[in-house]
């Protein structure tokens, strides 16, 4: 048994049967080989990963390293293994002057991760720079390279969740970083700045984040615990009755998106807590192992939560950190 605490950044009291870290492509290869009958979960960072139990399988820790950098007229081609730490990816290219990260700065986790959950914040996600993703093909054990346009990217999501859950292990991300550079600085706090520069926006990005999010490294969390949720606005007319202080971010013609924070600030969670685990008083959207909380603590609040929120508004919260229990993936 190998404890799983310090390998996520929740922090949980969790344990796996056994555990590997692969640093190599052959090593990948040979435990795909050895390990394909038996469970098993692959971890980045851990940042989006709650362990709520003991996991009977195996962890195996994708760990390989090395960026290479290539250019044509019009781009960048940065070809990044997946476990890269993404927030020295970002810092990388800005010191390099490749610019286009910069909103994603300060992102928990790996390269690697980045594409499974699309990763985004400040009015960019990832996809915008995605060129392909290659993977290992668990049942062949042969290396893939899929385009961007197949991974099926949405918001919070790609094929990696869903066709592709545990049948491929990322082991790299190829992004193009146009040459002409446009800043992204449509999000609120962002509007702000006048002609900023690359690394304006990245510095405007750490301080908003710093404020308002914890940091894992001192306090657990897997950052926002859940997605915004996408209504209509057919739906979102009939709450206006109700709550006509809502806010939503249009999405297209027929649907908004609500921010799940001010839905759960609504019913009073900010500051609470259940045993160890508490609702962050300062984005009600993040939940944090406070005070050595437990996984069955954290599942109880995460409930409470989303059973709340769908008496009171009629809305179905759905969780965006993956919750892996005894056998695997828990659901709410
Ligand atoms: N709000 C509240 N109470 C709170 C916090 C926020 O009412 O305690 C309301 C406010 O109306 C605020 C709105 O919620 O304007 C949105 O809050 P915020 O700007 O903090 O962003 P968010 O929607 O809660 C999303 C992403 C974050 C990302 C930020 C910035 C999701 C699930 N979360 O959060 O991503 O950093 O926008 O772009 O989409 C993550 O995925 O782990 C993550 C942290």
């Amino acid at each position: 048994m190998k404890s799983l605490q310090q390998l996520h950044t929740f922090g949980l009291p969790a344990h796996c049967t056994d555990f590997v870290r692969i640093q190599s492509v052959h090593s990948a290869h040979t435990f795909i080989a050895q390990h394909l009958e038996q469970p098993f979960y692959l971890l980045g960072q851990g940042s989006n990963t709650a362990f709520v139990a003991d996991y009977q399988g195996t962890v195996a820790e994708v760990a390989l390293k090395g960026i290479d950098v290539q250019e044509n007229d019009s781009h960048y081609i940065i070809k990044a293994a997946a476990g890269e730490s993404w927030h020295e990816l970002v810092v990388y290219c800005l010191k390099h002057t490749m610019y286009g990260f910069e909103n994603l700065a300060l992102i928990p986790g790996t390269v690697g991760a980045a594409p499974i959950q699309n990763i985004g914040a400040y009015g960019v996600e990832v996809e915008r720079f995605i060129k392909s993703v290659q993977y290992i093909d668990l049942k062949t054990n042969q290396v893939h390279s899929i385009a961007a346009k197949d991974c099926e990217f949405g918001y919070r999501d790609s094929i990696f969740k869903h066709a592709l859950w545990q049948k491929a292990m990322i082991v790299g991300v190829t992004f193009l970083l146009p040459k002409a550079w446009q800043p992204v600085v449509t999000y609120g706090e962002l509007a702000a700045l006048h002609a900023p520069s690359a690394q304006d926006i990245f510095n405007k990005v750490v301080e908003v984040r710093q404020a308002k999010l914890p940091d894992p490294n001192v306090l657990g969390n897997a950052g926002s615990f859940f997605k915004n949720p996408i209504i209509s606005c057919e739906t979102l007319a009939a709450l206006h009755q109700q709550f006509p202080s809502m806010p939503f971010y249009p999405l297209d013609a027929e649907a908004v998106k609500i921010p799940a924070a001010w839905l759960i600030d609504q019913l009073g969670f900010k500051g609470q807590f259940e045993g160890g685990i508490r609702c962050h008083p300062k984005q009600a959207l993040v939940l944090t192992n406070a005070e050595q909380g437990t996984g069955e603590q954290l599942l109880s609040l995460a409930r409470r939560i989303k059973n709340a929120v769908a008496e009171q508004f009629s809305i179905d919260l759905e969780h965006e950190v993956q919750l892996i229990g005894a056998k695997g993936k828990v659901l709410l």
